[in-house]
């Protein structure tokens, strides 16, 4: 039988919460695009014969749209869902300009179909994770800055005096992401679906990684955290463990980020201050990551008993364990002498993905789990015994994906710089590619794994959705607390 959670109240002012549900739910449909063409192209990389001699379906194509797919469909849907939901609860009012919050929905929404459309075709600005084409790219500044008018407005008319933390790293996610999106994208149009960059050569390069590496920082970090410290308190039924190491821990992320791009270009035309520059602000990186981290994780002091029969706070908790080994693996890479090792590799697919499967993925999980049952007037998922199934399959999925990268990786470094006496190469290329064929397989299938929990995911939403229904939930009149 149906559980209610919350019920209307045509008298009191009512959450905004159909464009939450809009979001929540086209999350999941895009998560599981994303990761079946992430299967695909692990398939293709295994097998190129599966490219089928189609340009549309060539591997240069659809890696840039799984990449879109990913972090700006699944991920973007997930973040706005979860941003438009707790920053009503914390500020205590329905979110401001609904109808312009329908506008960054639908936008989204278009702007992910020509994104589908036109990379498959082939048009690209060549930049990685900014490749969509000048009139894509204006659409997305547009759409951006209309979601920062909804969710900074909802922040200008709340009831509640202190701005909850978890607001803040939303905040900061929106304002950099427009900042780097605009200053990257800068480009002069030759033709309706082409353009150069405004910048040249090695400022070009740094531009564009100043983007790529706070794309991870803000992207792929912040706005996460934002859901990390609002789900996890809530999911736990304790308060946050420090809520003075929260605030630290933002100014010293969002101010470290910042410079820590040129790690990307180590070794290239870059001034070598610059690399050492990166290299030291990347390794600084490290306290504050750690420090949010354990922030999180602390917050279960009292409450550890519950992982054993909660999976949806095992999720969340093991979304920190990816988060705390991808940001202690990312500043190793960051070491020069590391890098000549590990880039080039699949080490650096192991570190994206132990960040992306492992934190990204089960971070929006969790929170997915928690907060779809709730906007469809249920206390929990339609099936838990579904989310247990979920959890386990794709753990042992990014397992399994993230080790048999991680040994392809360092076996391939360490293949192509070999010499003999002589000073020859002790390896041709074609003999790591071909030594590395069986950990590809190991990565489909770790990836198999990884979607077909989603699938699974996919099922039990829609069967929550079918046995909810949309509720109208009241403001409460006065503000007890921040959350
Ligand atoms: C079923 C799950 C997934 C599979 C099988 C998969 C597979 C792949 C493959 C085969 C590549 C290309 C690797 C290469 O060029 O050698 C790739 C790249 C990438 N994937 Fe995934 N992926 C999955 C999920 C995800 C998710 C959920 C995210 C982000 C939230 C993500 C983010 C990325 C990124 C950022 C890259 C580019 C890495 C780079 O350029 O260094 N992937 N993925
Ligand atoms: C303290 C935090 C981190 C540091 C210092 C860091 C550092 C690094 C370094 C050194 C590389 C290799 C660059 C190269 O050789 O080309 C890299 C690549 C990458 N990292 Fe991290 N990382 C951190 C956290 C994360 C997290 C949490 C994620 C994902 C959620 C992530 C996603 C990526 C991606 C997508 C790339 C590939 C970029 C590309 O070449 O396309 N990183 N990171």
């Amino acid at each position: 039988m149906q559980q209610t959670y919350e019920t209307d109240s045509p008298a009191r002012a009512i959450y905004e919460d159909s464009v939450v549900r809009q979001f929540a739910i086209m999350a999941v449909v895009w998560g599981v695009v994303g990761m079946l063409v992430g299967v695909v192209i692990a398939a293709q990389l295994t097998w190129p014969q599966l490219n089928l001699d189609i340009p549309w379906l060539s591997y240069g194509r659809l890696r840039p749209l799984h990449t879109n797919a990913v972090i700006f469909a699944f991920g973007g849907c997930a973040l706005m869902a979860t941003s438009f939901h707790v920053v009503q609860r914390t500020c205590q009012v329905p979110l401001f300009a609904p109808g312009l919050a329908s506008f960054v929905f639908w936008g989204w929404q278009a702007i992910i179909v020509a994104a589908a459309i036109s990379l498959p075709m082939g048009f690209t600005r060549g930049k990685e994770y900014a490749e969509l084409e000048w009139p894509i790219t204006i659409a997305i500044a547009v759409v951006w800055v209309a979601y920062a008018i909804v969710f900074f407005g909802t922040i200008a008319k709340r009831k509640v005096r202190h701005i909850y933390v978890a607001n803040w790293f939303y905040g900061a996610f929106i304002i950099a992401v427009a900042l780097l999106h605009i200053v990257n994208g800068a480009s002069m149009p030759a033709g309706w679906m082409k353009s150069y960059s405004v910048y040249a050569g090695v400022q070009d390069a740094m531009v564009q990684w100043w983007y790529g590496h706070n794309a991870v920082g803000f992207f792929l970090t912040a706005g996460f955290l934002g859901m990390m410290y609002y789900y996890i308190p809530k999911q736990a039924g304790r308060p946050v463990y420090s809520y003075r190491l929260s605030i630290v821990h933002f100014w010293a992320l969002i101010f470290t980020y910042m410079w820590a791009g040129p790690h990307h270009l180590h070794y290239t035309a870059l001034p070598d201050w610059t690399q050492s520059l990166g290299m030291v602000f990347s390794l600084i990186l490290l306290a504050p990551s750690w420090g949010g981290m354990i922030n999180g994780v602390m917050t279960l002091s009292g409450a550890w008993h519950k992982l054993r029969t909660d999976p949806v706070l095992r999720f969340l908790i093991v979304a920190l364990s990816f988060y705390g080994m991808s940001t202690f693996e990312g500043p190793m890479m960051s070491i020069k002498t590391v890098n000549s090792l590990s880039h080039y590799t699949d080490w650096g697919i192991a570190h994206v993905h132990s960040g992306a499967l492992g934190w990204v993925g089960f971070i929006s999980m969790g929170s997915l789990y928690y907060l779809i049952p709730r906007i469809y007037g249920r206390t929990s998922m339609y099936s838990v015994p579904a989310i247990e199934l979920h959890f386990w399959i794709s753990t042992i999925g990014v397992v399994l994906y993230i080790a048999a990268m991680w040994i392809a990786g360092v076996m391939q470094g360490l293949m192509w710089r070999s010499v003999n006496p002589d000073g020859t190469l002790a390896y041709t290329f074609v003999e790591g590619v071909k030594a590395t064929f069986p950990f590809y397989l190991v990565r489909l299938g770790g990836g198999l794994l990884y979607l077909s929990g989603m699938l699974l995911m996919a099922w039990n939403v829609w069967m929550t959705v079918m046995s909810g229904r949309s509720v109208r939930a009241p403001v409460p009149e006065l503000a007890p607390s921040h959350a």
